[in-house]
């Protein structure tokens, strides 16, 4: 889909629907949605006086002019915007995918719409434009490559899977906005076309994408856009006495790899870098302390961390933050066999800190505390870890906000503004030493990884993690609820969700200058 940006009247504008919007409340409509309801005689007017229409958020409305009315589109796409007081760039990004989404239903090739919330004063129109870039992409993405046919050939259904929308066209009145709604919307797309690609990694299952082909999908994405990529094999992981992790590797007959992208932008050389680490079991069968049949597919999902990371790295270097930071990813398959570690076996990480296993399914921690300690080489300002890494925190949190546990509260602080920005929601969950560092006590080695029960699960995974980052300034962000969804949502259609693209793009290049 291309997007454009062009100065002119909405109504004007040559294409198959245009889209206005209305706050919740509005009895008379101005501005760019006044300006369509008077040629259209007062529709939208009596939409709202009628009650069939309250502006709700998310709920939208298809009006057709009739040829005397003066509008060049055929039809008009009215979408709520919720209350005036409870706006939000979200709700912007929300607005923007629910019309985008229409009018895809529609047919509509060519869409031209306004800029949601940017003449409400209260948001910046850059990061408006921003916001309708990233709900329209992110609202419209599917993930059909493995489909060999049409849905229609079985259905005999109208043929959506043909829909698309081929040119978003972003129409503003005033000329001297337009450079700012042009970076706007650049942002916009950048960032979501690189959370649609982590998207697209997360939704391959496992045996399409193994550790090999993530590796691979990540290096033709890398040299695409000149991010520099390394990825390490098992002989090479050995050598560096990554213990924990190839443990992990060692049931399946998929070999692992050891994901490094580096942004390095000119001039960073003497900069410390942020240093990102992704948890990428490309699937989680469990190990030997394999997982119930039920529900076990969505485990392809369990490299959802990984996917973030390699996402934010793409956005990082396209839009050439000035940030030093560095991806690391250790992908890895979970399998049961004859090879496979055994509960109760004892592994040592690259920093020589052994660690007991007691369940072979607490295998993210595993992976990580290598990638953890692998990422002290440069030492970084800051680390995070990201992890689908227990069903605990979502326990704790649902669907609703990832949870956030760290050695350092401004690394928190920087994350919970990231958030705000991105609408990636993070809620903080304590690691007091004195509380909760009996959870990973071992009687035979330097920690377990697991403390056995179900009692604050997510905590003694971001405990053991918390060893491994050592002095660094580090948070752990447990992404279990968030990588996936069943809800269909204006911007998050089911499957894959791309959590954590925007927020690590963000939160990184909130340390440059
Ligand atoms: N990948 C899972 C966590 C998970 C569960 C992600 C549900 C998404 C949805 C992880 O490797 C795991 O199995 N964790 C265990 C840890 C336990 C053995 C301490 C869990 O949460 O049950
Ligand atoms: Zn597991
Ligand atoms: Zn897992």
């Amino acid at each position: 889909m291309n997007i454009t940006v062009q100065t002119g009247q909405l109504g004007a504008t040559e294409s198959d629907a245009i889209v206005v919007n209305l706050f919740q409340g509005t009895t008379n409509p101005t501005g760019a949605t006044g300006s369509i309801n008077q040629p259209l005689g007062g529709a939208i007017s009596r939409l709202i006086a009628t009650g069939d229409f309250t502006g709700r958020p998310n709920q939208t409305a298809v009006l057709y002019p009739l040829p005397d009315h003066d509008i060049k589109a055929p039809r008009v796409i009215l979408v709520g915007l919720g209350k005036r007081d409870d706006f939000t760039l979200d709700k912007a990004r929300q607005a923007s995918a629910t019309a985008a989404r229409r009018a895809r239903d529609l047919g509509v090739k060519r869409l031209a719409t306004i800029v949601h919330g940017a003449g409400t004063g209260s948001v910046d129109p850059t990061r408006a434009a921003q916001a309708l870039a990233e709900g329209a992409i992110l609202g419209l993405y599917r993930f059909d490559e493995l489909k060999s046919r049409a849905a229609s050939s079985t259905s005999g259904e109208d043929d959506d899977s043909k829909k698309e929308i081929q040119e978003l066209i972003v129409v503003e009145l005033d000329e001297s906005k337009l450079p700012d709604l042009e970076a706007g919307v650049h942002r916009g797309r950048l960032l979501a076309e690189s959370q649609t690609f982590a998207r697209s990694l997360v939704n391959r299952p496992g045996n399409i994408l193994p550790p090999v082909a993530l590796a691979e999908a990540t290096q033709k994405m890398a040299d695409q856009i000149g991010l520099q990529f390394e990825a390490l094999d098992p002989n090479q992981m050995e050598r560096l006495g990554m213990g924990a992790l190839l443990g992990v590797a060692a049931g399946s007959d998929q070999p692992a790899r050891f994901i490094i992208l580096e942004h390095n932008p000119e001039g960073s050389e003497n900069q410390k870098p942020v240093v990102l680490c992704g948890k990428g079991i490309t699937f989680d069968t469990g190990g030997i302390s394999i997982k119930p049949n039920e529900g076990m597919w969505q485990m392809k999902d369990d490299m959802g961390g990984g996917a973030a990371v390699i996402g934010a790295l793409r956005a990082l270097a396209l839009l050439g933050s000035k940030q030093r930071t560095i991806g690391l990813v250790p992908a890895v398959e979970n399998m049961p066999s004859g090879k496979a570690i055994r509960p109760g076996d004892v592994l040592r990480a690259m920093d020589g800190q052994t660690i007991e296993v007691i369940s072979t399914d607490a295998e993210g921690r595993l992976v990580l505390a290598d990638a953890l300690a692998y990422g002290q080489r440069y030492e970084p300002q800051a680390m995070l870890d990201v992890a689908t890494l227990t069903g605990g925190v979502i326990t704790a949190l649902g669907h609703g906000a990832a949870g956030v546990m760290a050695n350092d509260p401004n690394v928190v602080e920087r994350l919970k503004r990231a958030a705000d920005a991105t609408g990636e929601k993070v809620w903080e969950l304590p690691l007091w030493d004195d509380e909760y560092k009996r959870a990973i006590r071992s009687d035979i080695a330097d920690m377990k990884n697991t403390g056995g029960g179900r009692a604050a699960s997510a905590i003694a995974g971001g405990m053991l993690l918390k060893q491994f980052a050592k002095k660094v300034p580090w948070a752990h962000l447990d992404i279990a609820g968030m990588a996936w969804t069943d809800a269909d949502t204006p911007y998050k259609p089911k499957g894959a969700t791309g959590y954590g693209v925007r927020l690590l793009a963000e939160y990184a290049s909130g340390y440059a200058g």
